[in-house]
């Protein structure tokens, strides 16, 4: 898989980058990938980039399923 550099843009709809990212997921405790969605709006539209989002997301020690099905 592609390695990520901090300043890499891993969701192009909200133009969050890695380290951004990281810093939401830590902050607000987002630990699901329906958190990052409600609380961000990280992959909440277009959805490309999930894989990148659920590896990072459990990278950081949270849960990269979702519960909900529709986007
Ligand atoms: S690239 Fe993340 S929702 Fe579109």
């Amino acid at each position: 898989m592609y390695s990520f550099s901090d300043g890499d843009i891993i969701c192009s709809c909200k133009g969050t980058t890695k380290k951004q990212f990281l810093t939401l997921v830590d902050e607000q405790e987002l630990m699901t990938l329906d958190s990052v969605r409600d609380k961000t709006g990280i992959n909440k539209n277009c959805g490309l980039c999930i894989t990148i989002v659920e590896a990072l997301l459990v990278e950081a020690g949270g849960i990269a399923e979702s519960t909900n099905s529709a986007r």
